[in-house]
């Protein structure tokens, strides 16, 4: 049954659909066997953040009520469909997911939460719904009663379509007829997936030592052991070679079940590990440009390339919503918002993978890091979370439930604790919330010797801040219970692994159920069928830093950068003024500018072939280039933190201490405009560079191409609503820091701010 349930604002079903929600119905496979678990959505355009869900029960029935998501959930309503069609509101209240309210008359893109007021001041939680931008209107109803029946039409602008999605790993997707928004739609009848038949055919072929060396991802080296091949092989922050995939073609040869290894690469900003690659802003700067077409470009330029540099797996996208900027990994997450974990996420992914797999380009996506790893307390990459569960729920697995719709092939387990939890051990998440409650059918991967017992604490290498397994083995066996279905770089995992199976540890059908999912993706990816790769784009070297693709990150650069300061219209610099480049020994080291992740790991190279520095795109541009501050009119001022990654980015205080300010302020003192150019991975309390700047331009990591700030600095730009708006709250005060909010303060810019000239 393939329908469209088609809402017009004047449809009376439309008034009545957040009060009346209560559809129930049975799943069942074709063999008659009661389905338990499929994930039951009803979706709003197609949106990736279903309007309601709901799971499927032992006997195969399900109920989806509105707002109706899992225990916990922020959008859970607190008074029945019945309860709140008798209540009366006084008024309403737009809330996003971080609690802030929102005027109904600009609410930017994302998922919010409607409330609703009663006579006597009882705040009543409406559910949650998706907006696409712009004015969020109210339906006409005058009276108090109907009113509340307009959450249908807050989402349902006219025309807008309703589906309801039945689905189950292993089986097809089926989208559900349905008449009205009260009924039994009767038995869903699900099919098996063909492709599922496939994959039978192959784990036939393989007995236990070959499905967990297919579970096994170590770092390039062989690619088995002469009779089984492993799944998967990488190179970590500091490694790449372009002819990992033809010599693993070659080694098929000696192998009898040749299944293709995965060759995976982060590929964090562009295909840095490459050289000549073109280098996009890191994902805060994405962020910035609140542009998910633009990020789905980038993305699809990353595989591209990555192809190109024969790489079929991608560590990547990160979707941490980070929630303190000393966390050393802040520029990998798009912001500090789940609206710009999901929808940035989700169109990176599409990319990167197409949409559900169709594009010719396609690698297997690795979205990272599950759960919580922007979570941390004080922002310690690695540590604790105290976050509690709504919280986690509210911003931090949104990001993962647009993931899985947008059909991610695989998620990466998180090095941090949760309440004490290691997230390569919390099978309520791993298994619980991801694959059970958004039904992900890809497989979970560790991250880099994550399930190891530390024997090293402190030593950054897995389990530092509390792994609590005796021994390697007892963690392999813990973490492959709660979900995790390849190890990536683990010690003795092989023989640790087959050890536990053996003992009855580690049960058989997980084993299945994890070689299952790998080999799922494997075939969406489309590597068991074309072991070559896509003919167009397999090493094809002539793709990697191409025009076109350059053309992509200068855009992304132009549309990232904030302007948190701009007076006496320092701002856009004429062509013609006389410019001064000031920090140009931290400006001609184009490695600043790309950060960490750029043919390496936590420093990058001074030299990235075939990158522009801010200063020489300044010199294309300004007719007038001076060699002195004392020549210039205009002194455009480059300064900010030096590459990082990971833990080693971690700071204590946020306050960047700049030794140019006063001399700054004296230049400004003498009449001369000054543009400070910010490089950084995350905000920095600034201050001293605010203040002695009459412009000030946060720049992020920017990547390869300086000429998009250029443009930027000398007005070749057109700024648009969206674009060019803080991912993050800027602070400006450390006794109030870490804050998040939207609102105007002296004490920080707000998340969204970016002026325009
Ligand atoms: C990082 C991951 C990365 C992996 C492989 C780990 O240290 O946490 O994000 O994908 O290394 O390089």
């Amino acid at each position: 049954m393939q329908m469209r349930y088609l809402i017009s604002s004047l449809l009376l079903t439309a008034n009545v659909f957040a009060a009346t929600l209560n559809l129930t119905g049975t799943v069942k496979a074709e063999s008659g066997d009661l389905i338990k678990d499929a994930v039951v959505l009803l979706k709003v355009n197609g949106n990736l953040i279903a309007y309601a869900r709901a799971l499927s029960d032992a006997s195969g029935k399900f109920t989806l009520l509105p707002g109706k998501e899992a225990p916990g959930e922020i959008a859970t309503p607190i008074a029945k469909p019945a309860d709140i069609l008798a209540m009366k509101f006084a008024g309403y209240q737009v809330m996003d997911l971080k609690g802030r309210s929102h005027s109904f008359n600009n609410l930017p893109q994302g998922i919010y939460v409607l409330l609703g007021k009663t006579e006597r001041g009882k705040i009543v939680n409406l559910g949650k719904f998706y907006h696409k931008g712009g004015a969020l209107k109210i339906g006409e109803a005058t009276q108090k009663e109907q009113k509340i029946k307009n959450l249908a039409k807050l989402v349902t602008a006219s025309g807008d379509s309703i589906q309801l999605i039945v689905r189950k790993t292993g089986y097809l997707p089926e989208e559900v007829e349905f008449s009205s928004f009260n009924e039994d739609v009767g038995t869903v009848i699900l099919k098996r997936d063909s492709l599922e038949d496939r994959i039978d055919s192959v784990m036939a072929l393989m007995n236990l030592d070959a499905k967990i060396y297919q579970m096994t991802q170590p770092l390039v080296g062989s690619f088995g052991n002469g009779t089984y091949l492993y799944g998967s092989v990488l190179h970590g922050g500091d490694g790449y070679s372009s002819t990992i995939l033809s010599s693993m073609r070659n080694a098929l040869n000696s192998y009898s079940v040749k299944i293709p290894v995965t060759y995976g690469k982060d590929m964090m900003h562009g295909a840095a590990a490459i050289s000549g690659a073109t280098i996009f802003p890191h994902n805060i700067g994405m962020g910035a440009t609140r542009d998910s077409n633009l990020v789905r470009r980038a993305c699809e330029v990353t595989a591209k390339e990555s192809w190109a540099g024969n790489v079929d797996l991608i560590f990547g996208p990160a979707i941490p919503v980070p929630q303190n900027e000393r966390w050393g990994r802040v520029y990998e997450g798009f912001g500090e918002t789940a609206e710009l974990a999901v929808m940035m996420g989700a169109a990176c992914i599409r990319g990167y993978q197409g949409d559900k797999y169709n594009a010719p380009w396609r690698v297997i996506a690795t979205a990272k890091h599950f759960l919580g790893d922007g979570a941390t307390d004080n922002g310690v990459d690695r540590g604790n979370s105290s976050a509690t569960d709504s919280v986690l729920r509210a911003l931090h697995l949104p990001g993962y439930e647009a993931a899985v719709e947008q059909g991610v092939l695989s998620v990466m387990a998180s090095f941090n604790q949760i309440r004490g939890t290691h997230q390569h051990v919390d099978s309520e998440r791993l298994t619980g919330w991801l694959k059970t409650e958004l039904g992900f059918d890809g497989y979970v991967i560790g991250d880099w010797a994550g399930i190891s017992n530390s024997t090293n604490p402190g030593s950054h290498d897995g389990c530092s801040y509390g792994c609590t397994t005796p021994t390697n083995r007892d963690a392999v066996g813990r973490a492959i219970n709660a979900g995790v279905d390849m190890g990536m770089n683990e010690g003795d995992f092989v023989t640790n692994l087959k050890t536990l199976v053996n003992s009855g540890t580690v049960p058989q059908a997980r084993i299945d159920d994890a070689v299952r999912r790998i080999l799922r993706a494997k075939f969406r990816a489309n590597r068991m069928d074309n072991i070559q790769g896509p003919a167009e784009y397999a090493g094809k070297a002539n793709l990697i830093g191409s025009t076109e693709h350059r053309a992509v990150a200068r855009e992304a650069v132009r549309k990232s950068l904030v302007l948190l300061k701009n007076e006496n219209s320092a701002l856009p610099i004429s062509k013609a003024a006389k410019v001064y480049v000031m920090g140009t020994s931290y400006a001609n080291n184009v490695g600043n500018q790309c950060g960490g992740w750029t043919l390496g790991w936590s420093s990058a190279p001074s030299d990235i072939p075939g990158a522009t520095s801010i200063p020489s795109a300044i010199a294309q541009v300004a007719t007038a280039s001076v060699s002195t501050a004392a020549a210039a009119d205009v002194i455009v001022y480059v300064t900010g933190e030096v590459p990082y990654a990971e833990w080693e980015g971690d700071i204590e205080d946020i306050t960047f201490p700049d030794a140019n300010a006063t001399q700054l302020s004296t230049y400004k003192s003498q009449g001369k405009k000054i543009v400070t150019v910010f490089i950084s991975g995350r905000p920095r309390e600034a201050n001293s560079l605010l203040e002695a700047s009459d412009a000030f331009v946060a720049a992020w990591l920017p990547g390869s191409e300086g000429a998009g700030v250029a443009d930027f600095l000398f007005g070749d730009h057109a700024f648009d609503n969206r674009s060019n708006k803080l991912p993050h709250t800027w602070p400006r005060n450390k006794a109030v820091f870490p804050v998040n909010s939207t609102e105007e303060s002296p004490n920080w810019f707000p998340y969204g701010f970016g002026l325009r000239y």
